[in-house]
């Protein structure tokens, strides 16, 4: 299995897959609603801090995992752990675990995306009022639409997964990456020009310290892992299909970088623009979906604007899913012995159900509490801010503490020294030291 695995063709399909998981919904809809609700340039600082100090050497610990091991997550604790690493397995079913829920109520953010662009095509969205706006939200997350879609989203990422890794996946994310970077630098120079700008940019990059408590920086950890795709092992089955030759230093620094570009930049297209139309920042998951048809609505040629938007994030939406699917598709069909058709099966088939559970959330289900979440709320929330976070301390641990040097050493070359000692610093001491105590001080 091992030598006739698939890998990328070539550099830029490397670079362009793993930024096609890494930015998605989480840089342009839950990067800007979490940098709200939790207070703006402070929460940003904190972020920015988590992706250097800790994202950018988990990165690489799962490249490491997945280009050693050439595994899923389950399979490369089990093959690189001393003893047939019977414990650390755990750990790769949290991630299989852990991806299909976010699988679920990612695919209902993703429908929702689906809606917007037919509102677009159909002039709908230019025609709300922006006063009637939430009511025609509520209205249709409420709804059996919103079910619809998030079953459409789960179709055609079955459908992409099927397609495999070189054809499928790679072919997607090489032309959509640049369009939709072309796309959010035009948008963020229009919303520098609305009135509000000033005063958006201020709560974006001016840090004020004196409302940061431990939920914060949870919310800043969180957010940086689910925005980087890590944790539960995505990076570390895109890196089993690297080639021998890809530098994975560069490639884990490049596509934290690209990301973190691509939040920031969604955070210039709507800070300035919930200042300008007088919205809520801390509105929360609905933030982004109320504020963007007011952007829209300002340009010359919205509905152009606002179609081409809709039409590439769901398109982000879907490099992003496949990433999760890929996760537990590669667990069921190389631990399970059953074919790549099956295992895409059995993988949609729960978030299917899942998926349905998260869609009625905001509407026949919203009642319905955990925790004093909803099944959506808690899907995020238990994924994102636990599973995620503890994923991330163990692969570290694993990779710092765990796996042989030269191993860690022969899979980072040529990155120099100096740098691969920093690297393994972060991994033994910083990065699962600070995850600890941003957790105890949380509990
Ligand atoms: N990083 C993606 C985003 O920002 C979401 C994502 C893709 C993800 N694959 C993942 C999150 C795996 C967690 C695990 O939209």
């Amino acid at each position: 299995m091992t030598e006739n695995r698939p890998h990328f063709a070539t550099r830029l399909g490397v670079i362009a897959t793993t930024v096609g998981s890494a930015v998605g919904l989480g840089n342009i809809w839950r990067f800007p609603y979490e940098a709200g609700t939790h207070g703006g340039g402070a929460f940003l600082m904190i972020y920015i801090l988590c992706i250097a100090v800790i994202g950018i050497p988990v990165i690489c610990a799962e490249f490491v995992m997945g280009r050693a091991s050439r595994r899923n997550i389950f399979g490369a604790f089990r093959t690189l752990a001393p003893k047939g690493g019977r414990y650390w397995q755990l750990m790769g079913v949290a991630g299989i675990v852990g991806s299909i829920m976010i699988l679920a109520f990612y695919s209902v953010v993703a429908g929702w995306t689906i809606e917007y662009l037919m509102q677009s095509l159909a002039g709908t969205l230019e025609e709300v009022a922006s006063t009637e706006r939430q009511a025609a939200f509520d209205s249709f997350t409420g709804g059996w639409r919103c079910v619809l879609w998030t079953l459409v989203i789960l179709g055609l990422n079955c459908a992409i997964v099927l397609g495999g890794v070189r054809k499928g996946i790679e072919r997607v994310s090489n032309l959509l990456m640049p369009l939709l970077f072309v796309l959010l630098i035009t948008l963020a120079l229009n919303s520098l020009l609305l009135p509000g700008a000033g005063e958006g940019l201020k709560f974006l990059f001016r840090p004020d310290f004196s409302t940061v408590d431990s939920s914060v920086v949870l919310g800043a950890l969180g957010q940086a892992f689910f925005s980087l795709s890590l944790g539960l092992g995505t990076m570390m089955i895109y890196a089993s299909y690297f080639s021998p030759s890809t530098p994975l230093l560069k490639s884990a620094a490049t596509t934290a970088g690209l990301d973190t570009l691509v939040a920031l930049i969604a955070g210039v297209i709507i800070f300035p623009a919930v200042f300008t139309f007088g919205a809520e920042p801390s509105a929360g998951p609905k933030l982004v979906f109320e504020v963007l048809p007011d952007i829209f609505h300002r340009m010359p040629g919205g509905v152009v604007w606002s179609t081409v938007f809709f039409l590439l994030l769901l398109l982000a939406s879907l490099t992003s899913t496949i990433s999760m699917s890929e996760i537990s598709v590669a667990y069921f069909s190389e631990q399970w012995g059953i074919s790549r058709r099956k295992a895409v099966a059995v993988n949609t088939a729960i978030a299917l159900v899942l998926g349905t559970l998260c869609a009625l959330s905001f509407g026949p289900l919203s009642d319905f509490t955990i925790c004093g979440k909803t099944v959506f709320g808690l899907f995020d929330y238990v994924a994102s801010n636990i599973i995620m976070p503890l994923g991330g301390m163990l692969i570290s641990i694993f990779v710092g503490w765990v796996l042989r040097r030269s191993v860690f050493d022969m899979e980072l070359s040529p990155a120099p020294r100096a740098l691969l000692c920093c690297l393994a610093f972060c991994l033994r001491f910083i990065a699962p030291g600070a995850i600890a105590v941003i957790f105890i001080a949380y509990i």
